[in-house]
């Protein structure tokens, strides 16, 4: 049986935080939640049948993999992780019967738009609250260059596909990997070469794994440090065997609990290490964290190492706007290490934050502010004052957003008194092991 999205109870699921003793031994994170919901699509895209191993089996990822089966591939979980994809080809999705439904992930609803927008199909896309608000124009008006066509600028929304699909030279004004990986994944079926432009250099995985896949697809820097991807369509893509990494976004929680909760060594293995999303690393040790990276190795094409973090005392930074896109959904944690470092941390260029799972720079500063943590907060980013430590005692609210759950409750692990946040049901959209993870490395939470 494969495991599904399961409907979630509309019930809040409350957690408290408390000052743990020092967290110890080896904390083995999911897989990459980026390369899982691609994995699955392109194995959806590939005439036959594509092997992967460590997909991600949260919400997120699964709700694509319901979509790439109303879209007609078989798709079968063989075991834990270990799943095999029997794709009908570009071009050969089949019209739903129903609605999809993405829950909580802009991540796939964004990603299956591109990749159904040049076929002559209609499908209807759905999410949670939180998904329902996201906007997703930024998406929808480069797909209707193909000649797709859409209803509403919001979800629930229809995508009538392009027929024929014309291919086209656009350059992408948001800094978003999801726009750029809709916009290729609809390339595949539109007839002639796509150049796409990106100015910021957002994660990479839709590129490199296009490549795998067989696709005549080409990277071209140029000289004001953008990147145009050349993509020739009507694509044939091969199927692929994928062994998923593990998700650098989710080891950001341990690691960073294990930098602030005194007497802490922690190990995290066999984490992706793609130079696009590991800003976090580098800005931590720019705050004097005691991070290694041992066993750096290759596996499925992308580089992986093992992550060794201690308790170390941190000091406030200025993180480069440009470093944004590499740990986009990294600045909720690294918020808190902010808290628990000594003196100013500044962090900009982060308009992006506000339309992710919340609007995460105003649940950050009001989650600091709720446990005694000095913050300032900007339209575009936010500077935090740490004094070495936090009070605690703070009742956080999530906004129905996981990161935000899982920053706050190790938060609390160091905190003077504990923290509460009001629901942490959302952490199954991304790391659905996080809570007895955590409570496994020495992690005090009480429900
Ligand atoms: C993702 C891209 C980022 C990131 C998200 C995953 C992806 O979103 O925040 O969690 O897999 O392409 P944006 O494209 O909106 O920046």
């Amino acid at each position: 049986m494969s495991p599904s999205p399961s409907p979630r109870s509309s019930a809040l699921r409350p957690l408290t935080a408390r000052g743990s003793r020092p967290l110890r031994g080896v904390a083995l994170v999911a897989g990459d939640k980026s390369i899982s919901h691609r994995a699955l699509i392109l194995g959806a895209l590939a005439v036959g049948q594509t092997r992967i191993t460590g997909l991600l089996e949260a919400e997120d990822v699964l709700n694509t993999a319901e979509a790439m089966r109303a879209f007609g591939a078989t798709v079968t979980r063989d075991g834990p992780g270990t799943w095999r994809v029997d794709g009908v080809g570009v071009g050969g999705f089949a019209a739903p019967d129903a609605t999809l439904d993405f829950g909580n992930s802009g991540t796939g609803s964004r990603l299956v738009m591109g990749a159904m927008a040049t076929t002559p199909i209609a499908a209807t896309f759905t999410g949670d609250a939180s998904l329902r608000k996201r906007p997703m124009k930024r998406v929808l008006d480069p797909l209707t260059k193909f000649g797709a066509t859409y209803d509403n600028a919001l979800m629930p929304l229809t995508v009538t596909g392009a027929n024929p699909a014309l291919c086209i030279d656009y350059e992408v004004t948001v800094a978003s990997a999801q726009v750029k990986s809709a916009l290729l994944l609809a390339a595949l079926n539109a007839a002639g070469r796509s150049r796409i432009v990106q100015r910021a250099l957002t994660r990479d995985h839709t590129e490199k794994m296009l490549k795998a896949f067989g696709a005549d697809i080409r990277v071209n820097a140029l000289k004001d440090g953008g990147e145009e991807i050349l993509l020739m369509g009507e694509a044939e893509l091969k199927p692929c065997v994928v062994e998923v990494p593990r998700d650098p976004s989710s080891a950001a929680f341990p690691l960073v609990a294990a930098l602030i909760v005194p007497g802490s060594e922690l190990t995290i293995p066999s984490v992706l290490l793609n130079a696009r999303r590991i800003g976090l690393i580098d800005t931590l040790r720019e705050m004097g964290a005691n991070i290694e990276i041992v066993n750096v190795r290759e596996s499925g094409g992308e580089e992986i190492g093992d992550l060794i973090a201690r308790h170390s005392q941190l000091k406030g930074v200025d993180v480069p706007a440009g470093r944004a896109p590499s740990m986009i959904d990294e600045y909720p944690v690294l918020a808190i290490a902010a808290a628990f470092a000594n003196g100013r941390t500044v962090m900009n260029g982060l308009e992006e934050l506000r339309v992710k799972e919340s609007d995460r720079l105003s649940a950050i500063v009001a989650g600091l502010q709720a446990n005694g943590v000095s913050v300032e907060e900007r339209p575009d980013g936010m500077v935090v004052t740490g004094q070495g430590g936090a009070k605690g005692g703070g009742h956080v609210a999530t906004h129905m957003d996981h990161r935000i759950a899982m920053s706050f409750l190790v938060m609390g692990l160091a905190s003077a008194a504990p923290v509460t946040v009001d629901d942490v049901s959302m952490i199954a959209t991304s790391f659905p092991e996080f809570e007895p993870l955590m409570r496994g490395l020495g992690a005090d939470f009480a429900a």
